[in-house]
């Protein structure tokens, strides 16, 4: 049994809606997984169950060993798990660096804070923070970018900016949640290659959701399947792509016909 990351049978109701039942999942070191599904299909919602912003109505997540079952965001955050939002959730105000520097501050806390505000600040910490946000930021070739204002970047290039922040808290697993969502093809193209070298380069395992067929067919090594909170297939993207429950699913034929 894999003791890296795994799922046991996370089960989310809202009210009388079960908007996930029954979803289990392992994910080892290293790998790069999908996971798609129609609208509503209930995949935001496991991302959500992991990272803490829901606690699961039943079911286990485990990291490393540990349940970290309804584990706090910031607990989860410190654990090596981040993700990035389905709607982008930026401070549109402040600059792209700055958008960065906040990802630190679950490490340096007040003393951060306090150079933020403008307090007498703590120099060589700040300057720190600085030179390695701009660091990330060039990683998602952003670096051109750092003192425009957050809100006025393009889509794409804010759904990078999104990562950027992931990474400043230095993850082990990192979730994306629509990451190619907005881009034209070739930005979408630029994402993949951006990917495999963040995974590379900081030997990160990511998971990730995405309704691009082909950015998550050519970028990713397994994919899940989600229908109506059900999970319906796990493989391969060959196995995934000539599974007729997939292929029903995705063209919306009646259920029980
Ligand atoms: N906090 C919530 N309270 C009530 N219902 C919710 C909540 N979050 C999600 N849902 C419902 O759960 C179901 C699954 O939603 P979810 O956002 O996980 O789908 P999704 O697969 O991410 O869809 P999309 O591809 O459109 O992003 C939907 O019916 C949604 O309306
Ligand atoms: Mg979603």
């Amino acid at each position: 049994m894999n003791d890296f990351f795994r799922l046991e049978s996370l089960v989310m109701q809202f009210g009388g809606l079960t908007a996930v039942k029954d979803f289990s999942l392992s994910i080892e070191p290293g790998e790069l997984v999908g996971l798609i599904g129609p609208n509503g299909a209930g995949k935001t919602t496991v991302f959500n169950m992991i990272t803490g912003f829901l606690t699961p109505t039943s079911g286990r997540v485990l990291w490393q060993g540990e349940d970290i079952t309804g584990l706090s965001v910031h607990q989860i955050t410190a654990r090596g798990i981040a993700r990035t939002f389905q709607n982008i959730r930026l401070f549109s105000d402040m600059t792209v660096l700055e958008n960065v520097m906040v990802s630190f501050h679950h490490k340096v806390r007040s003393r951060f804070w306090k150079a933020m505000l403008g307090l007498p600040s703590h120099g060589k910490e700040e300057r720190r923070i600085r030179q390695e946000s701009y660091r990330f930021l060039q990683e998602l070739n952003l670096g051109h970018l750092a003192d425009e204002k957050a809100g006025n970047l393009a889509y794409g290039q804010q759904r990078r900016l999104e990562i950027a922040r992931a990474l400043a808290t230095y993850p082990k697993l990192l979730l994306l949640d629509e990451p190619a969502a907005g881009m034209n093809p070739q930005e979408t193209m630029e994402l993949a290659d951006l990917v495999l070298e963040i995974r590379q380069k900081h030997a990160l395992t990511i998971f990730l959701i995405e309704h691009d067929m082909k950015f998550v067919m050519g970028l990713c090594e397994r994919i899940k399947v989600l229908d109506y909170g059900i999970s319906i297939a796990e493989g391969t993207p060959e196995e995934i792509q000539s599974n007729p429950d997939v292929i029903k699913a995705y063209l919306g034929e009646p259920k029980h016909a």
